[in-house]
């Protein structure tokens, strides 16, 4: 039989991400901190607490199991209350500690990659109105400036802002994040100051570091018209594709920036990027609903025919993963697949989900796109956010009380594709036989 029908290119890169908030533990001194002393914020009064340790040394038995088993990349992000704790008061001592931190990740033979915003503000940022005042960027161009100078001779692969588009949602539509608002209008003024914090910290970056490559991390939100003859269906499908999928993303093309009835022009997030990252989870079925006008005039849904993540929270839908590759090869740029996963303790559906949606990523390569690595969200069980410890996405077990990693058995599936660089047929046979049917799903 021949065994290796899915060949990754060389050089591939195979890892998986974190960030410091899920995973740090004893951040006090961000937003996220605030939100989890509000009653009510985090689901069962959960609280970040102790997350996976890291900043206690943990990390290096993580990444060992990584390196052990094939990985050879690892994005982790560094955490800016930590770094600027007060206005223009740096801790040296934190930065000492990142250093550490990346040449362990070094010495193990992971490559870096180092995300500068992951959803949390320093509370001094966060007091003073976060990303709606218009001198967050700058401030966050300071920050980027002082880290960059002390870790530019460890990292080279760089992301300024994680999920923008999901901080402006969660945080100014949902209200699921910090500050819980539901304000279009903040909506755009966050978006707009992201925008230019991007495009400051893309310039500070690119002038201590020429060389280095520097992106953003898009959630790509697969979504299509519940029904597809229903005009009114496939205007709010636009609109929420339009807003949610391109607004930023364009924004660091052309510098023009459209999210819902505003606009902007920003010329200095012109051709700000090296790459595109995609974080991709899942796709929506849309339908207009005219009384609904705090969800913007529509109900989401997932398609009732799909496999179901055990909280609801994810369908399998791997063809979006290509649409979001597909979507990715618009900007021209190579492509860095910077999350994909699913939230499973019982790892009943991660198998299948990991074999479908590498089957995509290995297509997409055939027809010529240029990605260069694969980062699977995560390595452990980390503190999901409003959700906390109820969604559990770690290829490994996290026991929170005891601080103890077990093993998944989905882990020696991705040891397999990494350390062989291929999607083995063996596996596809096993976990996703369908895609040998003629006409696969
Ligand atoms: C995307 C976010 O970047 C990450 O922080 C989160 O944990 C995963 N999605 C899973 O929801």
């Amino acid at each position: 039989m021949n065994k290796g029908t899915c060949f990754f290119p060389k050089r591939f890169l195979w890892g998986t991400a974190t960030s410091s908030h899920q995973v740090e533990g004893n951040n006090t001194n961000n937003n996220w901190y605030i939100w989890d002393q509000t009653p009510g914020k985090i689901i069962g009064g959960a609280t970040a607490g102790l997350a996976c340790d890291w900043w206690n040394g943990r990390w290096k038995e993580d990444l060992a199991h990584a390196v052990e088993d094939g990985q050879n990349i690892h994005r982790l992000s560094i955490e800016w209350s930590r770094i600027e704790p007060q206005p223009g008061k740096w801790d040296e001592s934190a930065l000492l500690a990142y250093r550490e931190m990346l040449k362990g990740i070094l010495a193990l033979g992971l490559k870096p990659m180092v995300t500068l915003h992951h959803f949390t503000d320093p509370i001094w940022i966060y007091e003073r109105g976060g990303w709606e005042n218009e001198e967050t960027a700058a401030h966050f161009a300071q920050y980027v400036e002082k880290t960059v100078g002390a870790l530019h001779d460890l990292v080279d692969l760089w992301v300024t802002i994680n999920e923008p588009t999901v901080y402006v949602f969660s945080g100014y539509m949902s209200g699921e994040f910090p500050p819980g608002k539901n304000d279009a209008k903040a909506a755009f003024q966050v978006l707009r100051n992201l925008v230019r914090g991007h495009a400051c910290a893309y310039h500070t970056i690119h002038r201590i570091q020429p060389t280095a490559m520097v992106g953003f991390a898009k959630n790509f939100r697969a979504m299509a018209p519940a029904r597809k003859w229903f005009l009114p269906d496939r205007w709010v499908n636009t609109f929420s594709y339009n807003s949610f999928n391109n607004a930023f993303a364009d924004a660091l093309i052309n510098g023009k920036l459209k999210f819902a009835m505003w606009k902007d022009i920003l010329p200095e997030a012109i051709a700000t990027q090296d790459f595109i990252g995609v974080n991709y989870y899942t796709r929506d079925l849309i339908k207009f609903r005219l009384f609904k006008p705090k969800e913007i005039f529509q109900e989401r849904f997932f398609d009732p025919a799909a496999e179901m993540s055990e909280t609801g929270f994810i369908a399998t839908e791997p063809v979006g993963f290509y649409e979001s590759l597909q979507w990715a090869q618009r900007y021209k740029l190579p492509i860095y697949i910077t999350e994909n996963g699913v939230e499973d303790s019982r790892d009943s559906v991660r198998p299948h989900y990991l074999t479908t949606h590498l089957f995509q990523v290995w297509k997409a390569i055939q027809t010529g796109m240029d990605i260069r690595g694969y980062i699977h969200w995560s390595q452990v069980d980390n503190f999901e956010w409003e959700r906390a410890w109820t969604q559990r996405f770690g290829l490994w077990e996290l026991d929170v009380a005891t601080q103890k990693r077990t093993r998944r058995p989905s882990v020696d599936i991705y040891r397999d594709i990494c350390m062989s660089n291929e999607l083995p047929l063996e596996l596809i046979q096993l976990h996703a036989p369908e895609l040998l049917e003629p006409r696969p799903r």
